[in-house]
């Protein structure tokens, strides 16, 4: 439900912040503590692909000087997407009443969790989002900006998703959202993994909302943004909008 419709929500459980790494050994102590400092309550899950550069290691080091923060060790570069669906039936496994995306560099800023932690209170999503007012850039490249922008256009035209951030990444989840969501379908790998769940939600009612962040693009580490990345976005995207609108127009005929 998009429409701001009345409805109670349930209180939050307890919060588990996933964050997804390749390659990422500047910046993830640096990322857990700004979590840890932010929001003292949640608890921080690293979901690492074996990266070369001992991104691993150093969250098991920090995971063992500090019960709050756990780390999953994936067996190799499976992409964004896998990395956290795995995260995600980590935390419900273990109970966690609210389960929030993180990029581990920065980008999005722990010390605005407690924003979008709030609004989840009367949301079943919550989307920390660049392109509503009150939401922006700071430092991302032109062709980057052109892309998420065109990326979100693109998405919300073809899906008919009313929401403005659709490739964003960071987000806070219900428990019961994803549990909701048809997560066991999910084949998106890459980015466009994000615009797959914010679809889904969409289409199974839940309430979505977006918050206004400030994305502030990384300044240690790079970018694993690539071509096949948003190749698969381009025709998982095109491929989701044909689908649905070939089954309405079977519908209506029937
Ligand atoms: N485990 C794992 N496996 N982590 C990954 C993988 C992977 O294959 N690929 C990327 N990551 C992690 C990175 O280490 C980082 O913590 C996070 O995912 C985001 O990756 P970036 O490479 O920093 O993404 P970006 O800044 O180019 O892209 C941003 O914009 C995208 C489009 O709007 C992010 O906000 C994305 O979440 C967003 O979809
Ligand atoms: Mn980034």
């Amino acid at each position: 439900m998009t429409d701001g419709g009345q409805r109670t929500f349930g209180p939050l459980g307890t919060t588990l912040v996933i964050i997804p790494t390749y390659n990422e050994a500047e910046n993830i102590e640096p990322i857990v503590g700004r979590v840890r400092a932010a929001v003292p309550e949640a608890h921080v899950l690293v979901a690492d692909d074996n990266s070369p550069d001992g991104t691993g290691k150093i969250a098991d080091e920090l995971a063992q000087d500090d019960d709050q923060v756990h780390v999953l060790h994936r067996k190799g570069k499976e992409g964004l997407g896998a990395a956290y669906l795995a995260g995600f039936r980590w935390g419900l496994d273990r109970g966690y009443g609210v389960l929030v995306e993180m990029d581990a560099d920065g980008s999005h800023q722990p010390e605005e969790l407690p924003r979008l932690l709030t609004a989840l209170k009367g949301a079943d999503l919550v989307l920390g989002s660049r392109w509503v007012p009150g939401g922006r850039v700071v430092n991302w490249p032109r062709h980057r900006e052109f892309l998420s922008r065109g990326g979100s256009t693109y998405s919300r035209l073809m899906l008919d998703v009313p929401l403005r951030d659709v490739t964003g990444g960071y987000r806070a989840f219900r428990r019961e959202t994803l549990e909701g969501l048809g997560m066991d379908e999910v084949a998106s790998q890459g980015y466009c993994f994000q615009v797959d769940l914010a679809r889904r939600a969409v289409k199974a009612g839940f309430r979505v909302v977006e918050v206004p962040i400030t994305f502030v693009d990384r300044e240690l580490g790079d970018s694993k943004m690539s071509r096949d990345i948003v190749a698969e976005a381009l025709w998982r995207v095109t491929s989701w909008g044909v689908e649905a609108r070939v089954s309405k127009a079977l519908g209506r005929r029937g």
